[in-house]
């Protein structure tokens, strides 16, 4: 399966623009909480990551965790992790993930820290609620989105197209 065009869904202006009215929501929320901690899901959150943690105005610290479970353009449902997951014990967890499909990967994820971690709050870039198999309901979202396929901004198709600076939906040939 090779895509033969991607059409942008979301230029780089206006991610960036949204990023800053979720970083606004965000800063008012956390004015007073310390103790938190940014948890980049690998790989596809890091761009988003990158540019939301710069425009948060209170300290944070940075940690990765790495989710696997996609094979092309369908989820395998079997989600595994590829790192070591970090110490969050009595931190405020913001997880910061690229896209929120069935819901499985964060529901994983919240239920291996869930025993450590003081509060967890889930920030996506994008959601699908189309494809929900899972109640997961993200704290924060930057764009709501149909059942696309989408590459880009961080996002890949079998690792490729991370670095295009959009977010496109691809279309299959
Ligand atoms: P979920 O477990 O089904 O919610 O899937 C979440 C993960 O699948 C995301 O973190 C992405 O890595 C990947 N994913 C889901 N939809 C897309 C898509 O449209 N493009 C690229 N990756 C996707
Ligand atoms: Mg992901």
């Amino acid at each position: 399966m090779n895509t033969s065009k991607i059409d942008v869904l979301f230029d780089d202006y206006t991610i960036k623009n949204r990023i800053q009215t979720l970083a606004n929501f965000i800063n008012e929320d956390y004015s007073d909480t310390s103790d938190v901690v940014l948890l980049c899901v690998l790989k596809g959150a890091i761009n988003f990551f990158g540019d939301l943690s710069l425009l948060l105005d209170f300290d944070a610290e940075y940690e990765f965790v790495g989710l696997t479970s996609y094979e092309g353009t369908k989820s395998t449902g079997n989600i595994k992790l590829t790192t070591v997951l970090p110490d969050i014990k009595g931190k405020n967890v913001i997880i910061v993930e690229d896209i929120v499909d069935t819901g499985r990967s964060i529901e994983y994820l919240k239920k291996l820290i869930e025993a450590d971690a003081s509060d967890i709050k889930v920030c996506t870039l994008l959601d699908k609620p189309s494809r929900r198999e899972v109640i997961i309901e993200p704290d924060y979202i930057a764009f709501q989105i149909e059942d696309h396929f989408v590459v880009g901004y961080g996002l890949d198709y079998n690792q490729k197209y991370r670095n295009l600076p959009y977010v496109g939906v691809a279309r299959f040939e």
